[in-house]
């Protein structure tokens, strides 16, 4: 008897051949991401052709080998485990956390409420906790996963405002401020904007030569506020920055804004792990005052996208971001219950999100997360130390995190900001190596973030060497 195209689809013997096939390519994809059998991290088309080469597989209808099909994806994809790659945040993540991950995949217990996901919610419930503990809020914190840390960063505003608008119910709303440091990451102002605030009501507060903030600073800045019959409400820190990998001074910070009654929000997105680390933690001395943090698991902790904890120091607070009616769902109206985590989040489903770093953890413990985090900390610094004592490099400031910014110093006659932007999209272009680009005021940096495991000092003594060369051909770039 011939079964239908679905029932094929769902034998779970084509099933098992196709996850060994699966992994045994991309056993070998990892094998092969060495720097030395001439695979390229980023295997640079267009972005015209690459849309025509999927439109055109899309075209082609069913009937593809799954071999043939993770083929075409990995041919067109930026390869995270090369050790040419110094680019953004997103680094590569351990293999079994993205087994993991397909399990989560494969079983699909949309977390929002108990019955849902049972095991999800007390990995979730119990990860959360874990967290909070090492970052040293007190027991009456809690929190909640959800995707990203642009959304978390969202959560946590959406809660601080909720809780001025309590504590202050007769003030205009227009009279509410929220201060940011100019490094915040795009997404606390893209989150302002969500939550309707003017862009009278979000104020930038300028950072030192080292990109961070002072509490002088702030201390001035509420004053001013105040003075002007305005009443800032919450202050967004950095631990650290996006664009330098640097730490804001925490402590002070938060003695400023418990003088003046504001909520302390620190997005240590990237940087919140490192107290996990004995060697890193005092970076973020003073985020146990915090009263909300985001942390995402996805840039430091070698799990898969996505993976943000969001946590309030007064576990209340958790749940009041998003207040729902949704009888379908929440029956009891038991908005307290722990186990039903969708009252605390934008989404309603919602993946096993937590069980990679559950499960990285109980493979291998924090150990593995200490050496990653370390290591790439030093590598860093070592990077950095190496473009001090090169005169064709210069060098933006000390690395305090996994970020270093730098300049290649152009021939005579070069425009510096666009001459760093012509050599990392030539150095892109090649593909032997990847890394990026940001602004800091009027001037063009290249970036690396060292976020891979498998990059030793030779591939960026390389990578300079590389810059080197095509940084002084004559006419390079066109
Ligand atoms: C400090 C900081 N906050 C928030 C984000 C946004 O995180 P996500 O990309 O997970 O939304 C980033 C991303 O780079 C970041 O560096």
């Amino acid at each position: 008897m011939t079964s239908s195209p679905l029932q094929q689809a769902l034998d779970p013997e084509e099933f098992r051949r196709q996850g060994h096939a699966l992994i045994d390519r991309l056993a070998d994809h990892l094998k092969s991401m060495n720097g030395r059998e001439g695979e390229t991290v980023l295997p640079w088309h267009p972005p015209e052709k690459q849309w025509q080469d999927w439109q055109a597989l899309l075209a082609r209808g069913k009937g593809m080998a799954l071999s043939e099909f993770v083929e075409q994806v990995l041919e067109r994809s930026i390869r995270l485990h090369h050790p040419g790659y110094f680019g953004h945040q997103v680094g590569p993540p351990l293999p079994a956390a993205a087994l993991l991950d397909a399990l989560a995949a494969f079983l699909n217990n949309g977390l929002a409420v108990y019955e849902m996901a049972p095991a999800g919610a007390a990995m979730e419930w119990s990860l959360l906790q874990w967290m909070a503990d090492k970052l040293g809020l007190p027991d009456t914190s809690q929190g909640l996963f959800t995707s990203g840390g642009s959304l978390g960063n969202l959560t946590a505003l959406l809660a601080a405002r909720s809780a001025f608008r309590s504590r202050y119910p007769q003030l205009p709303a227009s009279d509410a401020r929220l201060l940011v440091s100019d490094q915040a990451h795009y997404s606390v102002l893209r989150a302002a904007q969500v939550m309707g605030l003017a862009a009278d009501q979000v104020v930038s507060l300028p950072t030192g030569a080292d990109y961070r903030l002072t509490a002088e600073t702030l201390q001035v800045t509420i004053e001013k506020e105040k003075a002007a019959g305005k009443l800032p409400f919450v202050l967004v820190a950095n631990a650290c920055s996006t664009a330098t990998g640097s730490f804001d001074p925490l402590a002070a910070l938060a003695a400023v804004c418990r003088q003046h009654g504001l909520w302390f929000h620190v997005d240590a997105a990237h940087g919140a792990p490192f107290c996990l680390s004995p060697r890193l933690k005092s970076r973020l001395d003073g985020i146990e005052f915090a009263d909300s943090v985001v942390w995402d698991a996805h840039k430091m902790m070698m799990v898969p996208s996505l993976l943000t904890a969001v946590l309030f120091r007064e576990g209340r607070h958790a749940w009041s971001s998003f207040a729902s009616e949704a009888s379908y769902l929440f029956r009891e109206r038991a908005e307290r219950e722990w186990f039903n985590l969708g009252h605390r989040t934008l989404e309603c489903t919602k993946g096993m999100m937590a069980m990679k770093l559950f499960g990285v953890l109980s493979l291998y413990g924090e150990e593995v997360l200490i050496e990653h985090l370390e290591g790439r900390v030093q590598q860093a610094q070592a990077f950095a130390q190496q473009l001090r004592s090169d005169s064709e490099f210069e060098l933006a400031l000390e690395p305090q995190a996994n970020i270093v910014c730098f300049r290649h110093r152009p021939p005579a006659g070069r425009d510096w900001n666009q001459h760093q932007r012509d050599l990392r999209r030539r150095l892109i272009e090649e593909g032997r190596f990847f890394l990026v680009q940001t602004d800091l005021g009027d001037r063009t940096y290249l970036r690396c973030c060292f976020m891979n495991p498998r990059s030793e000092a030779s591939d960026w003594m390389a990578l300079l060497e590389r810059l080197r060369l095509l940084g002084n051909l004559q006419h390079p770039f066109f």
